[in-house]
């Protein structure tokens, strides 16, 4: 039987006080909608549709291909009202799945007992029970009778249209339902705005379905927070408090030492391997990996990147892959306060210190720089000492240019590398040197002026 899903996503998220769509918020760097979609993708599906209308254009080039239908819903006329733009896309021999575009945390497993639950001849929904349910839709059940103990439900109420003792009632809709496509569709046909909003409600269809005798069923997520929706900045913050609770304690059930499981960010996904240790307040996003015994040091931002067994990172290093990578080699010592940007490539045992930037750089095992120094389009050799302010100039202000700096070379402090240049292997450039011509391999090469002191001078003096 086909299944089509529709996300609902074309409100205004008027709570969140922003020009940017509400579904478009990240969470855990990600759009709230991207997580819906990726729940949704673990399920099988004919068709998915995703209702737009508020920054319909921004929200539709938000996602990557391959891309959901699109069908746009202007103006926002209710729940009811969205399901209804999408209702000419959806198959009628199947059944069809309606979910909340802010409901990010939601699981596949979820949408899989659901559509189940609905198996194509009932009405199913996703419902919860809630101490504080007020401003939800209250699933309304028939009196409870001696031979039928759990009556079934009979409508969804909304809040704004709910009368004291249906307010009482602490079972509510979570948004999400899975029902048979071609009565959907009927039912979707017959809705009106006749309610305290003046809106088109989704919810009425229960009462429509009940009214035909079709059996009326709930379902209930693995957890009540999977049905939290976003409408606020604080709600948004505390799904994000909680997404990266789980991953916290998905990590440390693999073993990975967090110092503080409330002190982690992981905005992408964390490959570790074992013993691993991650001090405070590291955000990772984009793709890490984390080698055997890799240690992070506090406040540490890594993004793409590959850091190989036993090396460590010191506290308040920045490292950017960006779409190039960065690898750090085993056993390597990078900072702290150092930056390593996108195609840095680090081999074993380099040092990379404080206050050290490299970009787009090869560094042959046990390379050093440990202070102060800048590495750009660089290829340097094994145990290269980098002195401290040593830096290669890449740039001629049109045209970048790389340095090729051969094994065991030693670069004194304050050296000014002008690329395009190679520096042949065991040369030493004194301290103090603008090199702009190649430097021969094994000798010294120094550019500054010689050292002259000068007997007969004078301090000048102030006259009179
Ligand atoms: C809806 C339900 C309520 C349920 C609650 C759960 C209805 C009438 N009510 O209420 O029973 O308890 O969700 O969170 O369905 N949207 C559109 N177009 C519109 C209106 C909304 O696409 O015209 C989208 C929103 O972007 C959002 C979702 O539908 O993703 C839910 O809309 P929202 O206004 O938050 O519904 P609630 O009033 O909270
Ligand atoms: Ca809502």
């Amino acid at each position: 039987m086909a299944l089509d899903i529709v996300i609902m996503a074309a409100g205004k998220g008027t709570r969140m006080k922003s020009d940017r769509p509400k579904v478009l918020h990240p969470l855990a760097g990600v759009s709230l909608l991207q997580h819906v979609l990726n729940s949704v993708s673990a399920v099988h599906a004919e068709r998915i549709i995703v209702v737009t209308g508020h920054g319909a254009d921004q929200v539709e080039a938000s996602l990557p291909a391959p891309k959901p239908h699109f069908v746009r819903q202007l103006p926002q006329l209710g729940t009811g009202h969205a399901v209804q733009q999408a209702a000419p896309l959806l198959h009628d021999d199947g059944i069809t799945l309606i979910l909340n575009g802010d409901t990010p945390l939601i699981e596949a497993a979820t949408l899989r007992s659901l559509v189940e639950a609905c198996g194509g001849t009932k009405l199913a929904l996703l419902t919860v029970i809630l101490d504080d349910a007020s401003g939800y839709g209250r699933i309304v059940r028939a009196a409870p009778t001696p031979c039928d103990p759990e009556p079934g439900i009979t409508a969804i109420v909304e809040h704004k249209d709910a009368t004291p003792e249906q307010r009482a009632i602490h079972e509510v809709y979570t948004g999400a339902m899975a029902a048979p496509t071609a009565q959907l569709k009927q039912w979707l046909a017959r809705l009106d705005n006749r309610n305290a909003q003046g809106e088109y409600y989704l919810t009425d269809v229960v009462a429509y379905a009940v009214a035909e005798g079709v059996p009326v069923v709930a379902a209930q997520p693995r957890r009540v927070t999977e049905v939290l929706g976003v409408n606020s900045p604080q709600q948004l913050a505390t799904l994000e408090r909680l997404l990266q609770r789980d991953r916290a304690d998905a990590l440390m059930d693999a073993g990975v030492r967090l110092a503080d499981p409330a002190r982690l960010d992981v905005r992408g996904e964390l490959q570790c391997g074992t013993d691993v240790a991650i001090d405070v307040n590291c955000v990772f996003e984009g793709t890490v990996r984390l080698g055997d015994r890799v240690q992070i040091g506090a406040n540490c931002v890594i993004r793409n990147a590959v850091i190989a067994h036993d090396a460590v990172i010191h506290p308040f290093t920045h490292i950017d892959g960006d779409a190039l990578g960065v690898s750090v080699g085993p056993g390597s010592l990078i900072g702290p306060f150092a930056r390593l940007r996108p195609g840095a490539v680090l081999g074993a045992e380099v040092h990379i210190g404080n206050f050290v930037e490299v970009k787009n750089s090869t560094l042959a095992d046990g390379a050093k720089a440990n202070h102060l120094a800048y590495l750009g389009d660089a290829t340097v050799g094994q145990r290269v000492n980098f002195g401290a302010g040593s830096i290669t100039a890449n740039y001629d202000g049109a045209n970048k240019h790389r340095t090729e700096i051969g094994d065991d070379v030693h670069v004194g402090s304050n050296c000014v590398l002008v690329a395009p240049i190679t520096l042949g292997a065991g040369a030493t450039i004194g301290g103090g040197s603008t090199v702009t011509r190649d430097a021969p391999a094994g000798q010294l090469t120094v550019t500054r002026a010689r050292q002259l002191s000068l007997a007969t001078w004078k301090r000048p003096v102030k006259p009179g």
